[in-house]
């Protein structure tokens, strides 16, 4: 498959690795459709840089912990600047919270946002790719979930790893379904970058991992059509120590 002349969804693709993988996919000929939750702003300035590579790009705005807002955002872009065939769940909710401090609130709106919309996502990108037509799913997701680490994030991004998985066997044979698992890239926003550094040194490769990293690895992934199902770390290898 082709970046260029795609139309790419990137969810939470105002700010942070969102914004790199919508200006790498932009870069590459992609149109872009930039969603947004809370960061209007970003994401209309990532859109006013993406249109500077010459490609359509366009902000949309969901909660994605809303499902009809969800369902809808496939639709809404279709129409705006044409059929999805490249979705890149991005969009991510965060938290340290431990087993006895979970609440079912938190508990349903971390399913919602990490693991329910990417599923909804991808059933209506489905349902509207006509039969044979080549697409790419990309899910970004955490090298932690492999240890059962951060309770309610962690439980989100493992049913995300299950879906990635049928997904790709759904979705087969013109759609490919992978998921990026990452190490330290960029500390969370309201951190003072102790965990992130943290986390990179015990790491084989002893460092934080930059966003062209991973916008690299979207890309590659979106042209090799022979990979789906996998998990690709991007981690320095932080897994495997
Ligand atoms: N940062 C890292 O080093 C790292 C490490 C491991 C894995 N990852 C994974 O990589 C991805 C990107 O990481 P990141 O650090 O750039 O993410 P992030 O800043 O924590 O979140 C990305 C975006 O998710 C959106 N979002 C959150 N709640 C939402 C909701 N209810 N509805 C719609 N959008 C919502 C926000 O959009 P708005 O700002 O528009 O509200 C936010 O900007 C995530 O999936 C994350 O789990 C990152």
């Amino acid at each position: 498959m082709q970046v260029s002349g795609s139309t790419a969804l990137v969810t939470g693709g105002g700010r942070r690795i969102g914004r790199a993988i919508v200006l790498a996919l932009a870069q590459a000929g992609a149109s872009v459709a930039v969603h947004y939750n809370r960061s209007e702003q970003d994401a209309a300035e990532t859109v006013e840089v993406a249109k500077s590579f010459g490609v359509q790009a366009k902000a949309f705005g969901a909660d994605l912990a809303d499902a009809d807002q969800t369902t809808k955002l496939i639709d809404d872009v279709d129409s705006a600047i044409g059929r999805v065939n490249i979705l890149v769940n991005n969009a991510s909710a965060f938290s340290k919270t431990t087993l006895a401090e979970t609440s079912l609130e938190e508990w349903e709106s971390f399913m919602a946002i990490n693991f329910t919309a990417p599923f909804l996502l991808a059933q209506a990108m489905h349902r509207a790719l006509p039969e044979g037509e080549a697409g790419k799913v990309i899910n970004l997701n955490d090298w932690r979930t492999a240890r059962a680490n951060r309770f309610t994030y962690g439980v989100s991004k493992a049913a995300l790893s299950g879906l990635t998985r049928s997904l790709a066997v759904a979705m087969a044979p013109n759609v490919q379904v992978n998921e990026l698992a990452l190490g330290a890239i960029l500390p969370p926003a309201d951190s003072l970058d102790e965990p992130g550094q943290r986390v990179a040194k015990a790491a084989p490769a002893g460092r934080m991992g930059t966003l062209n990293e991973v916008s690299a690895a979207v890309i590659s992934l979106i042209e090799n059509d022979f990979i789906t199902g996998e998990t690709l770390h991007i981690d320095g290898g932080r897994h495997i120590r």
